[in-house]
């Protein structure tokens, strides 16, 4: 029974939700025209969402953002051909995902192949047990640009449906690329570069005045665009972070198995420091290629922190969790780098970095060699016992760590007409992501 109260969909209020919200905040241009580039470096003259975030707004509020299109529900069945099977492209804990066409000047809809292409989420048909999701991420979406968040388009209520227009990004998901049967091997360098990408978006929401904390960072919630920077994606769980004096706000625990910190999932109390510990998780799924958690292994190996951390400090053993599908291809120190970040990261929260600290660290690694390059031959650096750290990194943790350690494609259902490797065996509840029966003041 506990288990059924910590599912969003048997709360009765949904109609009269308020939610946190933001205010001056760079906002996406109406035409769909979005900022696709994103280079590896930060953008200091990026603007930081200001402004009280924290005031409540209605429904009616959040629904009337200038810079989102309400779709009616045709215009977007014309868009995507009826949402026919064959224009399905994903599917998550809420919704299935179809790709389609709009008029980029009127943001109509379009003949397949003519104009703009979009992802078109349509919430399950489970009555309106996605309403909260839904509208958390047209409050967040409508109103937080960034070039490492995914673009909000558009919205549709209309009677029952609910549905979000996004803007479409050709390389799917990172989930995809890395456990997708069949899919090819993401190189180390993309690995490195999607992992930044999505750092850079998770340090944007919580150094905004108002922090926001995205409460679900995972493989699946990574998209990439054509030259594979990161987006984050799904922001229906996302909430907004502690303000005054207060550390922590206390929240149902939602989340995603494998993915979620164990202080959030023991207490329910939620800070930005969980994201932290999910980013860790991320990044040891880049180095593993295996899943946060994989029910077809046995034993400890199911859980990917459980059987990757005993490798993770010291640099002699760490081959034996990479990724096999990197063929060895990649520089060992910054393998290590990586290991040792992601170590910090699933560490006790009270010594996990920041994000802001996890960019800077993974900007620091030193550039992939240059294969071709004869000097460079062997792209594997030797270890070495007295190797010093040019990770340089901020936190006084990290740089205490490193000194020791140096000097010695898709979540889906059964009934997804997806293909069956496409599916993750992640999400168990038909919601996908409420795991606990803990049931905490919900803010
Ligand atoms: N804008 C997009 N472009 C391309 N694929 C997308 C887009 N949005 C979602 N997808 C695909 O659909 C999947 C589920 O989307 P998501 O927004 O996470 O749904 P849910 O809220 O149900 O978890 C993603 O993992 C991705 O594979
Ligand atoms: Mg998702």
């Amino acid at each position: 029974m506990l288990a059924c109260l910590c599912l969003f969909g048997l709360r009765v209020d949904v109609w009269l939700v308020y939610v946190t919200v933001f205010g001056d905040t760079k906002l996406p241009d109406k035409n769909g025209n979005f900022s696709m580039a994103s280079s590896l470096k930060t953008n200091k003259s990026e603007k930081r969402p200001s402004g009280n975030f924290s005031m409540p707004r209605t429904e009616c509020d959040i629904l009337s953002c200038p810079n989102l299109k309400a779709f009616t529900f045709s215009e977007l069945k014309n868009a995507t051909r009826n949402f026919r099977p064959d224009s399905l492209i994903g599917e998550g804990g809420f919704g299935y995902v179809y790709k389609g066409w709009i008029d980029e000047h009127t943001l109509e809809a379009a003949r397949p192949g003519v104009g703009m292409v979009i992802a078109v989420k349509k919430l399950k048909p489970e009555g309106f047990q996605g309403h909260k999701e839904w509208l958390s991420e047209v409050n967040y979406l409508g109103q937080l640009h960034h070039p490492n968040l995914v673009k909000l388009i558009g919205f549709c209520l209309d009677g029952e449906n609910r549905l979000l227009v996004y803007e479409y990004m050709p390389k799917g998901s990172l989930e995809n690329h890395l456990f997708r049967r069949g899919a090819r091997p993401l190189p180390w360098a993309l690995r490195i570069k999607v992992a930044i990408g999505a750092a850079r978006g998770l340090s944007f929401l919580h150094e905004a005045e108002q922090q926001v904390i995205y409460r679900d960072f995972k493989a699946s919630n990574i998209l990439l665009d054509s030259e594979f920077n990161a987006k984050l994606s799904d922001f229906g769980l996302a909430k907004a972070g502690p303000t005054g004096d207060r550390t922590h706000v206390s929240t149902q625990v939602m989340g995603t198995r494998g993915y979620a910190a164990p202080e959030y999932l023991a207490t329910g109390r939620l800070t930005a420091k969980c994201d932290v510990y999910s980013f860790g998780v991320v990044l040891l799924e880049l180095l593993s290629g295996r899943r946060a958690v994989d029910k077809t292994r046995v034993g400890a190996e199911q859980n990917l922190v459980d059987w990757a951390k005993p490798y993770l400090g010291d640099r002699r053993k760490l081959f034996r969790i990479m990724d096999i599908k990197l063929e060895g291809q990649y520089p060992q120190k910054g393998a290590y780098m990586v290991a040792i970040l992601a170590l910090q990261c699933i560490s006790e929260a009270k010594v996990r970095p920041s994000m802001s600290e996890v960019l800077s660290a993974l900007e620091q690694l030193p550039p992939p060699r240059d294969p071709t390059s004869p000097s460079n031959s062997d792209p594997q650096v030797i270890y070495s016992p007295h190797v010093k750290s040019p990770m340089r990194p901020n936190s006084p943790h990290l740089k205490s760590h490193l000194r020791n350690n140096y000097d010695s494609p898709v979540n889906m259902s059964p009934r997804s007409p997806l293909p069956p490797h496409m599916k993750s065996p992640i999400l168990k509840s038909p919601r996908g992501r409420c795991f606990s029966s803990q049931l905490v003041t919900s803010v």
